[in-house]
């Protein structure tokens, strides 16, 4: 008798479907947006696992709804905030993620949006297309730059030392982090320094966040850190936007309050194009691409795909939540 899977999303050049096919019954939903939610309930009832991605919520109905022979949710990302773990690990179900593999992917985007925000590219970008080109001048779309600058990471895990690893080539005057580790080695590879929440939001020219989203890092950048931030503070964001109290952080910019922000994560996600951030020429938001490339993702489905065959055989997974 074959497992079962259900894939809620069409798969990264079927690399994921085309292996689980090989040892197991796999459907899957096929349109490119999202699988509905009543689809998602009738579609997980009697499977052995499904393989899920971030914009799937599979909360305690959709767990309960598949039923008892539900081995294992595998979900081709690393964050797994929209999995209910307390659910899963009541019901014995393994939990399946996608860290290692993205980590470089996301670091070097991490770096793009710094690049993007401390040279003020959009913008200028714009201006060759609306004619705001007149001609080279010596104060023009003047940025920050990087070199010389106080550099804080919000999160000093894999990604986050990746990016320290990439920042370092760009001479900054102080690379510091805050986490609850401290992460004593890594740090001195990249000579970091590691700080208090509060003096990072104080000293920084950039602040970035690379952390999980859980319920301590749940809105911690919220107006009354942006408040500390100083004037020239350029904020960062390639872990989740509900990380960051976001009309607070729109005041700060709008206000001119920080400087600006580069975000490729935001709260809800897609953006309405009535959002107040899109209307600030302080900001550069991306469409949550950070682990977007090809070689990354077609990984990412690869692993999702060997995670849950090896759930379902009992064995050990690439990589398992700790639930
Ligand atoms: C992307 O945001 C991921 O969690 O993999
Ligand atoms: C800029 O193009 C320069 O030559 O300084």
């Amino acid at each position: 008798e074959l497992k079962t899977v259900y894939v809620t999303r069409p798969d990264v050049a079927s690399v994921g479907i085309e292996l689980l096919k090989t040892e197991s019954n796999v459907s899957s939903w096929s349109e490119p947006l999202p699988v509905p939610r009543d689809e998602l309930l009738r579609q997980v009832v009697g499977k052995n696992a499904i393989y899920c991605a971030l914009t799937d919520k599979i909360d305690a109905e959709v767990i309960e709804r598949a039923g008892p022979q539900l081995k294992c949710i595998a979900t081709i990302s690393v964050g797994y905030e929209h999995i209910d773990i307390a659910e899963c690990k009541k019901r014995g179900i393994r939990v399946g993620y996608t860290p290692d593999v993205l980590t470089d992917a996301t670091a070097e985007l991490t770096v793009a949006l710094l690049l993007a925000t401390s040279r003020r590219l959009f913008e200028a970008n714009k201006e060759v297309y609306n004619g705001g080109w007149k001609s080279w001048a010596p104060n023009w779309m003047c940025g920050q730059g990087l070199k010389g600058t106080r550099v804080g990471l919000f999160g000093f895990g894999r990604i986050g030392q990746e990016i320290a690893a990439r920042i370092v080539s760009f001479k900054p005057s102080l690379l510091t982090y805050t986490a609850r580790s401290e992460h004593v080695a890594e740090a001195a590879k990249v000579n970091a320094q590691r700080v208090r929440f509060d003096e990072m939001l104080c000293k920084s020219d950039f602040i970035i966040v690379c952390c999980a989203l859980t319920p301590e890092t749940k809105e911690v950048f919220n107006a009354s850190a942006f408040e500390k931030m100083k004037p020239n503070a350029i904020f960062i964001n390639t872990a989740r936007g509900g990380v960051v109290d976001q009309p607070a952080l729109c005041a700060a910019l709008k206000e001119r309050r920080i400087l600006g922000a580069g975000l490729d994560v935001t709260t809800p996600e897609p953006l309405p194009l009535d959002e107040p951030l899109l209307k600030l020429d302080n900001v550069v938001i991306l469409p949550h691409i950070g682990s977007a490339d090809v070689n990354t993702r077609t990984e990412m489905s690869r692993i999702t795909a060997l995670n849950i065959l090896a759930a379902l055989k009992g064995e050990k997974m690439i990589a398992e939540v700790s639930v």
